[in-house]
């Protein structure tokens, strides 16, 4: 048995069976998906209920315990895990989901249930989740609110913000605040669940989600278009936008990434011609095939059709997506990545893609840059290979550049711990001081997750 006093107190509330405190059991909680994040749990706490969530947090404001709300450990920027004894929350047995109400396209879940999870429980009930994104196995709804996670879709349904329609969360000292299942139009005061999305579990602990669906889109098409560099493809996809209402995903990757997916993933090229830059448009209707406005549209772009792959069957459209989907697990699998999630306008979006890799090499001559993202939203992700993980060099010379061009040093995964020491240069002495009044008042004695979004 446990001498801490805390510990025992927490048994008391999960049971032994769900607080964890043997290192061989609390592995996978302590360590991020990337592995360049870890650090040592007091204990890992499994709680079944919103009233065990309630009572964690007491006894751990109670002992001045650090908390670290947890759900599927997919985060990429280090918030998802101890830095060293703090008590790691998990969310994971919080996955009940209600039924689906058909008529109004609305679903109240558990914070712990997957993404994957509520899409076949829509699904089934003819609606859809507006998000959606390739970790959708494993991240859950409340890491999904509170990271306010983006993913492929944005470009059309917006991110995990928009989709909220109810929260119910508990505070720091254990208050239940809730407004379930939530409504479409609902000026009541502030809006408390916008501020959880994107919190990154350092104001409250997110247990159950109510959730906008968006209408089914069955009549699909997928292309990958190559070109000749980045500058092009990303001239296309402004084309693409605004010629094609049916725009429901809009991505970027170059050749680096595919001979990635290539070696490690088996997935075939998309068409014998290599090229330097590749472009993924899905575009999805209700009513009408939007094949044909497609092609149509991929002509009026004048590109060589030696370079474009167009998929309409179900299998064929998945195996073109896997090119660009697991673009993050190859590049799991050849190292540890420094991953910088970034976006610019528009207008700055070719400069960065060809500037980022410049800037690495000029502080990491051996390093492999590989970059790919949402192009639609004006988000890159800039994968770094080769620098040890605490060597921040190459992350400080890619957000430097982001700064420079105008953009934003988080588009989608958060600050987290990888990028505190950015927030304020990103968005001023005088915003991070209003939230961190907002922290204050929140969570008074700092145990939500200390150390992530702002330093300690
Ligand atoms: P975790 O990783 O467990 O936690 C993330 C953060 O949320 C942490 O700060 C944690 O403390 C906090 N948190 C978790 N649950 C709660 C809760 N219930 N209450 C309060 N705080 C909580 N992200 C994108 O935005 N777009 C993508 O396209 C995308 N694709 C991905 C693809 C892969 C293969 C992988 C591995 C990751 C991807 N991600 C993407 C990142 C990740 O999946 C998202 O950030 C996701 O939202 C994290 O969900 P999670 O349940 O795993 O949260
Ligand atoms: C993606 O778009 O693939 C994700 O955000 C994950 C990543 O950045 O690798
Ligand atoms: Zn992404």
């Amino acid at each position: 048995m446990s001498s801490d006093v805390l510990v025992t107190a927490l048994r008391e509330v999960v049971g032994e069976r769900h607080c964890l405190t043997d290192p061989a059991l609390c592995a996978s909680y302590e360590t991020d998906w990337t592995r360049r994040f870890h650090g040592a749990a007091r204990a890992v706490v499994r709680p079944a209920s919103t009233a065990e969530v309630a009572a964690i947090l007491r006894a751990c404001a109670a002992s001045g315990a650090g908390v670290v709300p947890q759900g599927g450990n997919t985060g990429l920027v280090g918030g998802s895990v101890p830095r060293g004894g703090e008590v790691v929350l998990s969310l994971l047995r919080l996955n009940e989901i209600d039924e689906v109400d058909t008529g109004a396209g609305e679903v109240t879940v558990g914070a712990g249930a997957t993404l994957a999870a509520v899409q076949g429980a829509a699904r089934g009930a003819g609606w859809e989740v507006g998000v959606d994104l390739g970790a959708r196995d494993s991240a859950t709804i409340g890491g999904m609110v509170a990271t306010n996670a983006g993913g492929v879709n944005v470009v059309r349904h917006g991110s995990m913000r928009s989709q909220l329609l109810g929260f119910e969360a508990v505070m720091a000292d254990g208050t239940v605040v809730r407004r379930l299942p939530g409504i479409p139009k609902d000026n009541t005061g502030y809006d408390i669940e916008g501020l959880l999305a994107g919190s990154e579990g350092t104001l409250a602990v997110i247990t159950r989600v109510g959730l906008r669906l968006v209408p089914q889109l069955p009549h699909r098409a997928v292309c990958v278009i190559g070109f000749a560099d980045a500058t092009e493809a990303v001239a296309a996809a402004g084309v693409l936008r605004r010629t094609l209402a049916s725009v429901h995903a809009l991505e970027l990757f170059t050749d680096a990434g595919l001979e990635l997916v290539m070696g490690h993933a088996g997935v075939a090229a998309p068409f014998a011609a290599r090229t330097p830059a590749y472009l993924l448009v899905e575009v999805a209707s209700g009513e009408t095939d939007p094949t044909d406005a497609l092609f149509a549209a991929i002509q009026s772009l004048g590109v060589d059709e030696d370079s474009v792959a167009v998929a309409t069957a179900t299998d064929a459209r998945e195996r073109l997506w896997q090119l660009r989907e697991r673009h993050t697990e190859v590049i799991n699998a050849e190292g540890v990545p420094h991953k910088l999630d970034i976006s610019v306008p528009a207008r700055r979006y070719a400069e960065l893609v060809e500037r980022a890799p410049i800037v690495v090499a000029t502080v990491a001559p051996d390093a492999r840059t590989i970059v790919y993202g949402h192009v639609g939203d004006g988000n890159l992700h800039v994968n770094v290979l080769g620098p040890a993980p605490e060597d921040e060099a190459v992350d400080d010379a890619v957000l430097g550049l982001v700064l420079e061009l105008g953009g934003s040093v988080s588009a989608e995964h958060g600050i987290g711990v990888a990028k505190v020491g950015w927030l304020a240069r990103d968005r001023g002495e005088a915003a991070v001081a209003a939230m961190r009044a907002i922290k204050a008042a929140w969570d008074p004695k700092g145990i939500m997750n200390p150390g992530v979004i702002f330093e300690r």
